[in-house]
């Protein structure tokens, strides 16, 4: 009988501890998490290109979490930006950390690479720019016309990879999906982020 009040107080401590450790103290963590002030919520349009970006799983390919230099400094030394912080992620819903990098981390993109047109250049075929690229064409973001009226996007395709004839203009999709990728751009300082003094390098 007194063994079997040792198990019970036993089991209940285990039990405590494994509350406290992996659901108290995350939550007490995260609630005082602070938001970046430079951080903007996502505008209408951004949100738009945000569901197309998940519905062309361009998350399968793509990363949003540069990490820490001390856990992973490849991630500083090919230009993707300070590590995140659970803060930069608070108007993501959902968030898209990614597991993949076939291609590059995106979480700075907009910041890297802030031109409009390169972006759907690349979007078009991403040869045009990035000789030798295995990230797959999203032609179906454009249209071919006959001619560009007074509201649309033109993008101008060099050749070879243009169509035979016609103009090449950016639908409403991918003109928000080149809007949520420039918002991409979390290179403010980030107010939890350890300083580099007392960071290991
Ligand atoms: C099959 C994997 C794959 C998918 C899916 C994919 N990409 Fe890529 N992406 C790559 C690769 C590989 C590169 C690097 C070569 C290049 O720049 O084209 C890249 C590069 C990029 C770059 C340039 C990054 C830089 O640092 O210069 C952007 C922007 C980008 N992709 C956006 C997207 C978007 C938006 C989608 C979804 C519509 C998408 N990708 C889907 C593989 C992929």
């Amino acid at each position: 009988m007194k063994n079997a009040l040792a198990i019970m107080v036993g089991s209940a401590f285990i039990l405590l501890l494994a509350m406290l450790t992996l659901v108290v103290m995350p939550y007490i963590e995260m609630t005082t998490e602070e938001v970046p002030p430079d951080l903007k919520p996502y505008t209408e349009q951004e949100l738009v290109g945000r569901q197309s970006y998940i519905a062309n799983g361009c998350m399968y390919c793509h990363s949003q979490q540069p990490r820490d230099p001390s856990f992973a400094p490849g991630d500083k030394d090919r230009g993707w930006g300070r590590p995140s912080v659970p803060g930069d992620y608070i108007y993501d819903e959902p968030h898209l950390l990614g597991t993949m990098r076939t291609g590059p981390d995106l979480f700075n993109i907009g910041a890297r690479q802030p031109s409009e047109d390169w972006h759907l250049l690349h979007l078009y075929n991403p040869q045009t720019v990035m000789e030798g690229s295995i990230m797959p064409p999203y032609r179906f973001l454009f249209k071919v016309v006959e001619e560009a009226g007074p509201d649309d996007k033109v993008v101008n395709i060099p050749p070879p990879y243009g169509p035979e004839s016609g103009t090449v203009v950016a639908t409403e999709e991918g003109m928000a999906l080149v809007a949520y990728l420039l918002s991409l751009d979390h290179t403010y300082p980030a107010p939890t982020l350890p300083q580099p003094d007392t960071a290991k390098e």
